[in-house]
């Protein structure tokens, strides 16, 4: 690293987590990351006003919202979670690099959205998202006539020339709602719309946002995958949104709550969308003891209060067509089997290596480092589990990558562990989740040491 560039020791940040008493309490998760990237780029897409409340306060988020306000749209932040978005009905050219910091979601959403435009705009974000693949969204808005110019491989740092768009059809190789959100919000400029059809069903809060706005559009199940027509000459027009508690955030203190003996811990307000709760249906089949109350239903989206208790989990093997609906808690699921009896099989999971790090090599490496016997496959992870009696070794500092969900679950195995764990960039953790570390200590979690700043860029190897 140059000088002038180093961080210095008194930089260096990390957290620790020792084995905790019983984790009591209530909770309310975090708004959900997926819908308050989506308010705050429909918001400015739209015409008039959209009023967020719940909106997630994260740095991946607050670049969201930054983003926007470059590209012309009016963003106020009137308290806490609570936003207005003042809508132009359409993106204007960005006078500087707009960066996403760790954000795939916001990077790729956006691009899709500024795609249709005639303007160039410049895209960049930290060291995780430079390495990230972008080549997903850049074919097919590519087809659709946009062009670009990035580093090797579609590599960020990138300059993207929007402009008229031609109308395609699009299967997407790959299971992911970032690229088909990205090719929809294209389509709302396409000459003559859209159409999107995935294989395997991801989370669908782009086509039910859309229509929040005032888009029509046709969604046809098709088998496991679906359909989704956008006709043209949509107008979006502003309209209150509130963010549901976000179920990837909560898996969190629930899992925590399962392993720690004693434990019981609800979580209010949480979003029970059924393309995001695959992971409540395996630790349901894991033996969990789970259950939701005050189911109701907020802004178009159902949610509900979820208590966990301490539980005796067994071993499943987790069916890879739920892959989707549990993309980001393969991790947090993997702790939980470290302390299941008998082994977890995930399989069809290869998305895994191209999240904010190499989520299959880091929970091998990370579980491994802690005493769990550990088998690492192409598109799959295999845990076994060391009984429920808390006999995981632990002891270990795990190296992150800057990856705020490998962070979080190797802290919640700490604090069930029998030796201490600790995790380097913890700042990080403030990219979805920057309440994480005050909520666990007050649910009673043993966490020690400061976080320090979300920047990215420390620890460069
Ligand atoms: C997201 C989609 C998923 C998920 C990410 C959020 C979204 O990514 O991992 O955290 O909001 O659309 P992929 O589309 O790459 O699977």
């Amino acid at each position: 690293m140059a000088a002038g560039l180093m961080t210095t020791a008194e930089e260096v940040f990390g957290l620790t987590a020792t084995r905790s008493g019983a984790l009591r309490g209530r909770v309310r998760a975090p708004g959900d990351k997926s819908i308050s990237h989506r308010a705050l780029i429909l918001g400015a897409l739209a015409t008039g006003a959209t009023e967020i409340r719940g909106l997630l306060e994260g740095d991946d988020v607050r670049r969201t919202a930054a983003a926007m306000a470059a590209f012309g749209a009016g963003v106020e932040r009137l308290g806490e979670g609570h936003w207005r978005i003042e809508g132009q009905g359409g993106l204007t050219e960005p006078d500087d690099v707009v960066d996403c910091g760790n954000s795939g979601t916001g990077v790729r959403l956006i691009m899709g959205a500024a795609a249709g435009y005639d303007m160039v705009s410049l895209f960049t974000g930290d060291r995780s998202l430079r390495g990230r693949p972008m080549m997903r969204i850049l074919k097919p808005l590519g087809l659709m006539g946009a062009s670009w110019r990035s580093r090797a491989g579609g590599r960020l740092p990138l300059a993207l020339q929007g402009g008229a768009l031609k109308t395609i059809a699009y299967q997407p190789p790959e299971p992911s709602a970032q690229v088909k959100s990205a090719v929809l919000l294209a389509g709302l400029n396409a000459d003559n719309g859209i159409e999107v059809f995935e294989a395997e069903a991801t989370r669908d809060h782009t086509e039910r946002m859309l229509r929040g706005f005032g888009a029509s559009l046709d969604v046809v199940e098709e088998g496991a995958g679906r359909r989704i027509i956008l006709p043209p000459g949509q107008k979006l027009t502003g309209v209150p949104v509130h963010v549901p508690g976000d179920p990837s955030s909560a898996a969190f203190p629930l899992v925590a709550a399962l392993i720690i003996p004693g434990s019981e811990v609800t979580v209010e307000g949480l979003l029970l969308n059924p393309s995001r709760i695959g992971l409540l249906d395996t630790l349901g089949e894991m033996g969990a003891d789970l259950s939701v109350s005050n189911i109701r239903d907020e802004g178009g989206e159902t949610t509900g209060d979820v208590t966990a208790r301490y539980s005796a989990l067994v071993g499943v093997e987790v069916p890879p067509g739920r892959a989707p609906s549990m993309i980001d808690e393969y991790p947090i699921l993997a702790v939980a089997a470290a302390f299941a009896s008998g082994r977890t099989v995930m399989r069809g999971i290869g998305e895994l290596r191209v999240k904010e790090s190499d989520r299959i090599a880091l929970t091998a490496a990370g579980l491994a480092a802690c005493g769990v016997t550990v088998e690492e496959e192409p598109a799959g992870l295999i845990v076994e589990g060391c009984g429920h009696n808390g006999k995981v070794a632990g002891g270990a500092s795990v190296t992150t990558h800057g990856d705020h969900r490998i962070a979080m679950s190797h802290l919640v195995l700490g604090m069930a562990a029998q030796a201490p764990i600790s995790v380097d960039e913890p700042g990080m953790i403030a990219t979805s989740f920057p309440t994480f570390v005050a909520m666990m200590r007050g649910l009673g979690a043993d966490l020690a040491g400061e976080t320090g700043p979300a920047t990215g860029e420390d620890g460069d190897a």
